[in-house]
């Protein structure tokens, strides 16, 4: 390491950082710069961004594109109030853009400056429309063990990590959490003939009608499970879910923060299942990381609710930053991009190729299931295939010899997760694997 990178982290310390602790943030990398899938450190290094930032750097880094439209509109205006009786040109562009985007009858955006703030106004909207519809007590929300929806109070406890939790009760109240749809190792009760999937959504019905309907105002999900695993659902799970969702009037929130904007193959995660959230949660991939932004989309019906609203019972929510006006230029821009290099279509082929490539790993005595869905992807570590015992100790030593070979992953408990920018190329997804299998080699 360079002294020069030596100051560098020294002065850092002057920071706080997310999920931060001392120990776990002693060395880390200084990065200066960002072409493509690469990031390079202030010591010379090239590293391989296996993660796209955290799972949202969808068009790579160092894309002009997106540096001029952010530059042209702080130019022009970077920001005004969008609180009511003022609003900007982007904003109402992206608005306009995004609505019926992801599903057909989400027309509605309010604008967030990220994926925490997002699940927030979702669970504040679900709030606000049950009591507008006469039914005040249904405040509940019904969540799943695993789940990350960010560190707001509220977002921190729908999150299914009780890491999150420890150190920042007492807990909101209200927040419900049941298993989740893992089909690798499921930790509900599998009833004679049940799938997983129809295991997982029984679960949910039991958990409304233990906490009765009149109380529950929405379940929250994220299509594919991020931070807690790279968890792919079965088929079945979703549609299970919204016919519960249905028959017992309970919103239903998508979680799309990972999921939205092409990464699984799809433009919005659930289309795999043909299935529609009444909200849904969106941020980091909008601007490809180039802008703080996110926000959630309502349905139609929530919408309408909203207008009827006697001025007694406005919406009195909102954020200095909604609709920020550069950042909504860069979103703009950024979903030109995504569309122009089809995205979705990248992240089903090149998906793929990933998969395959990280399925040729299961040789290993130590990798128990590779999953993916588009350019999401979960290498499961254990320390017995048979048992499947769960083994985080060589998962890190795994990720840390990666790093070492210029490869950045991300562990997550024993998982292992890749989320590349979706502007990679074939051969820097071979690239992957032929660092991970490196690495793995090294350690065994
Ligand atoms: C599924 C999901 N929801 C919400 C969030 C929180 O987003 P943010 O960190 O932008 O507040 C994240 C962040 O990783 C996420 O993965």
């Amino acid at each position: 390491m360079t002294d020069q990178t030596q100051q560098w982290i020294e002065k850092d310390k002057k920071q706080l950082h997310p999920v931060y602790h001392p120990k776990s943030h002693a060395n880390p990398l200084v990065i200066e710069r960002g072409e493509g899938v690469w990031l390079y450190t202030t010591d010379g290094r090239k590293i391989l961004d296996g993660m796209a930032g955290l799972w949202n750097v969808n068009a790579g880094y160092g894309r002009e594109e997106l540096a001029k439209a952010a530059y042209d509109q702080m130019k022009t205006l970077a920001f005004t109030s969008n609180f009511s009786g003022m609003t900007n040109l982007p904003s109402i562009q992206l608005a306009d853009k995004l609505a019926g985007f992801a599903y057909a009858g989400l027309n509605t955006t309010m604008f967030t400056s990220g994926g925490s703030e997002a699940n927030d106004s979702a669970f504040k909207t679900a709030r606000y429309y049950w009591k507008r519809k006469g039914k005040p007590t249904k405040y509940k929300v019904i969540a799943r063990k695993g789940a990350y929806h960010g560190v707001t109070l509220s977002a921190t406890f729908a999150t299914g990590l009780e890491k999150y939790h420890t150190m920042f009760g007492p807990a909101a109240e209200g927040f419900v959490h049941i298993p989740a749809p893992n089909p690798y190792r499921y930790e509900g009760q599998l009833q004679d003939g049940e799938t997983v999937g129809q295991a997982a959504a029984r679960e949910l019905e039991s958990a409304i009608l233990r906490e009765g309907a009149d109380t529950v105002a929405a379940f929250i999900a994220e299509p594919v499970m991020g931070v807690g695993g790279v968890v792919i659902p079965p088929d079945d799970y979703f549609p299970l879910v919204r016919q519960i969702c249905d028959k017992y009037g309970v919103l239903f929130i998508a979680d799309e923060v990972i999921t939205g904007f092409g990464r699984t193959g799809e433009w919005f995660a659930l289309k795999h299942w043909n299935v529609k959230p009444d909200i849904l949660s969106f941020a980091k991939a909008i601007t490809s990381g180039y802008a703080q932004l996110g926000g959630i989309q309502i349905s139609d019906e929530i919408r309408e609710t909203m207008e009827s609203a006697p001025e007694s019972e406005a919406y009195m929510h909102g954020y200095t930053y909604s609709g920020h006006a550069m950042a909504c230029a860069v979103g703009l821009k950024n979903l030109e991009i995504m569309e122009k290099e089809e995205y979705p279509k990248r992240a089903r082929e090149l998906g793929k190729r990933l998969l395959e490539g990280l399925q040729s790993l299961t040789e290993f005595p130590f990798v128990g299931d590779v999953r993916g869905l588009g350019l999401v992807c979960g290498v499961e570590i254990v320390s017995d295939k048979s048992t499947k015992a769960a083994d985080p100790a060589t998962t890190m030593k795994i990720f840390k010899a990666a790093e070492a070979n210029g490869l950045r992953s991300r562990p997550l408990g024993n998982t292992l997760a890749f989320s590349p920018p979706l502007s990679i190329n074939e051969d820097e997804v071979d690239e992957i694997v032929k660092r991970l299998g490196a690495a793995m080699d090294g350690i065994s």
